[in-house]
């Protein structure tokens, strides 16, 4: 395969986004493409460095130190920074909260759960800043993005959680071939962000689907790098093993209003919680 993706790496520590970056540039002769985080991966990073609590504002403060740290590293890179919502967290909220973030570094990308409030927010968003739809699972999901965000004025990223889709049993890169299906030959407004990876066939299947970016943990990516970088050959089969089919969707049909779709999945809601409960164990 000669056309590469752009490679985000998925992380909480900006010494692995150095890393990846040298590795990138030694080997493609191209920096890291970009940088996901999100409140679980910064949590831990705190944890490991901050004996016992600390307050939301400090919490707050070292995710912002982080993620300029990542800007500082890759300055023509996109790095996702994420708001911090549960099942309550209204729309006018998040947008308070990604108007903050924005100004933290010059190259963010907001992420908003794909919510009915996280889309409510980045409908409004998505003409004040470039916008990342976090913890998709599903086609209808996937097509209430597409509209929301068609008159956009900023890049929209969509992620699909693979990880978490074969952690119960269910192929979660049927959901990714099913959005760029389902997108195939439409305007293009919407990159798709192939997340949750947990390994080496992820990435070969997501750089053959022509998934636009994948953002990669950097254990995985380590392994990636070491086996040489490893890209899937013109005649490649995803081994799916015993993960149940996710078929596509044709009733799924784009040009409805966002409203029209369903956004309900239950790893969306489950996500939002672990997110939030993984945030907020760091508070005093
Ligand atoms: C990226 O933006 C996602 O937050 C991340 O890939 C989630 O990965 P996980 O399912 O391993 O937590």
């Amino acid at each position: 395969m000669d056309k590469l993706p752009k490679i985000f790496i998925d992380g909480g520590e900006a010494e692995e986004t150095r890393a990846a970056s040298e590795a990138m540039m030694k080997h493609f002769g191209r920096p890291l493409d970009g940088q996901t985080t999100n409140p679980t991966l910064i949590a831990k990073n705190l944890a490991a460095r901050v004996k016992g609590k600390i307050s939301q504002e400090e919490a707050l403060e070292e995710y912002k130190r982080i993620v300029q740290e990542m800007s500082e590293i890759i300055p023509q890179g996109s790095i996702s920074i994420q708001v911090f919502a549960d099942r309550e967290t209204p729309a006018e909220e998040m947008l308070m909260q990604a108007r903050v973030r924005i100004k933290w570094i010059d190259n963010a990308s907001i992420k908003f759960p794909a919510t009915f409030e996280g889309l409510k927010a980045a409908e409004v968003a998505c003409n004040e800043m470039p916008v990342n739809i976090t913890l998709v699972f599903s086609q209808e999901q996937a097509a209430a993005v597409y509209e929301v965000s068609r008159k956009a004025k900023y890049p929209i990223f969509i992620s699909p959680f693979v990880g978490r889709m074969d952690d119960r049993g269910e192929n979660g890169m049927d959901v990714v071939k099913n959005i760029i299906k389902m997108y195939k030959n439409r305007d293009g407004h919407v990159d798709v962000l192939t997340a949750s990876v947990r390994n080496i066939e992820h990435i070969l299947y997501a750089i053959y689907l022509n998934s636009n970016i994948i953002t990669i943990p950097y254990n995985v990516f380590i392994l990636w790098a070491n086996n040489n970088f490893p890209q899937p050959e013109v005649n490649y089969v995803y081994q799916a093993g015993n993960l149940k089919e996710i078929p596509f969707q044709e009733k799924v049909l784009l040009g409805r209003n966002w409203l029209g779709y369903d956004l309900n999945h239950e790893l969306t809601e489950a996500g939002v919680k672990r997110f939030f409960d993984d945030w907020t164990r760091l508070f005093l």
